[in-house]
């Protein structure tokens, strides 16, 4: 219940907003470099490739990979994201570089953990960058096999376990898959493998500047309609993470997260579990976009977009602005906040 302030005069609202310190005392989020995750994309070879869609990301080897998380642990950020930009050559309608043991992302996840073992190495479960097809299950008569994917994802989830992953993060969409990925966890010993499962995971035009850094672009046959959510619903986001954490997930994500603050909030409210939205690709863009232009403050809207995602009730957020934040936060808590 809102409680009605005193009428006006006793009550001036604007006092509480009259300096500085008085705001810092009120304010009911804050963002901290514990809250995020820092997505980066990993290539084959020496070289460093910028994302001409994501201003300020490259592709980064594995070296590099390993450098970024050196980073991350210097400014305080918990853990990293991988996501491979896989050698169209290895990319096969059965997609079993996906579950090789020594590919690309399963070879990050080896050094960064005995260079950096303190940082948390989250994956990409699904099967859109080993597939000819660009989608994240396998394709045929141009549909999208359910339950053939699953089995393919658990053995998928297994290797990235087995080369030392902290949290398997699948963003696959398909019915079934934590429960079956849970299970072949247990069996195999990897008790302590968490599960951020992508539950609420929207069909959306925001991904694009993502699917250009994976060089998924020009693949796609088609949509991914028939398994990421109608972007009009909102209580199926609700069943979608109730599910994931009754088959065994750890914590849910919302994807995108900009314009679904309202499933962050819904989703924290209803569900009471810890709660976390990407930031993707092309909200990102569109900020570092605008920045460029001269059209916005880069700096400032960055730090509020991500405070909005505490204010949502989510726990901690997904984005590539996590190096430039932490940095900023840094700086804002020397400069004494
Ligand atoms: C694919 C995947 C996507 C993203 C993360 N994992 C794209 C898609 O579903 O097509 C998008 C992330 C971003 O846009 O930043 N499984």
């Amino acid at each position: 219940m809102v409680t009605l302030p005193a009428p006006f005069p006793a009550a001036r609202l604007r006092r509480m907003r009259a300096a500085p310190s008085r705001r810092r005392l009120v304010r009911e989020h804050a963002l901290c470099a514990d809250d995020l995750i820092w997505p980066i994309f990993v290539q084959e070879g020496d070289a460093e490739t910028p994302i001409p869609s994501m201003p300020g990301v490259a592709r980064l080897s594995v070296d590099g990979a390993v450098r970024a998380a050196e980073t991350a642990a210097e400014l305080g950020i918990p853990a990293i994201c991988l996501f491979p930009s896989v050698d169209p050559a290895l990319k096969t309608e059965d997609c079993a570089e996906a579950w090789n043991p020594g590919n690309l992302s399963n070879r990050a996840i080896r050094a960064i953990k005995a260079a950096v073992p303190q940082i948390a190495v989250m994956t990409d479960v699904a099967l859109d960058p080993y597939n000819i097809n660009g989608h994240d299950g396998f394709v045929v008569d141009g549909r999208i096999l359910n339950d053939e994917t699953v089995a393919a994802l658990v053995r998928m989830t297994l290797a990235q376990a087995e080369a030392g992953a902290d949290i398997i993060g699948p963003s696959d969409m398909m019915d079934g898959r934590i429960g079956a990925m849970r299970g072949a966890l247990e069996d195999a010993g990897h008790k302590d493998v968490a599960i951020l499962s992508y539950a609420a995971k929207y069909a959306s035009g925001f991904y694009g500047p993502f699917r250009d850094a994976v060089g998924a672009s020009g693949r796609l046959v088609g949509d991914k309609a028939t398994y990421q959510m109608d972007p009009g619903n909102s209580d199926e986001a609700l069943r979608l993470a109730a599910r994931d954490m009754a088959e065994g997930a750890d914590m849910v994500m919302v994807k995108p997260g900009m314009p679904y603050l309202d499933i962050c909030r819904r989703v924290k409210t209803e569900l009471q579990v810890p709660t976390f939205a990407y930031q993707v690709s092309g909200e990102y863009a569109m900020l570092k976009g605008a920045a460029q232009n001269g059209w916005l403050d880069g700096a400032s809207v960055m730090m509020e977009s991500l405070l909005c995602f505490k204010r949502a009730g989510c726990d901690g957020i997904l984005t590539y602005f996590a190096p430039e934040a932490a940095r900023t936060l840094a700086a804002e808590a020397r400069a004494g906040g």
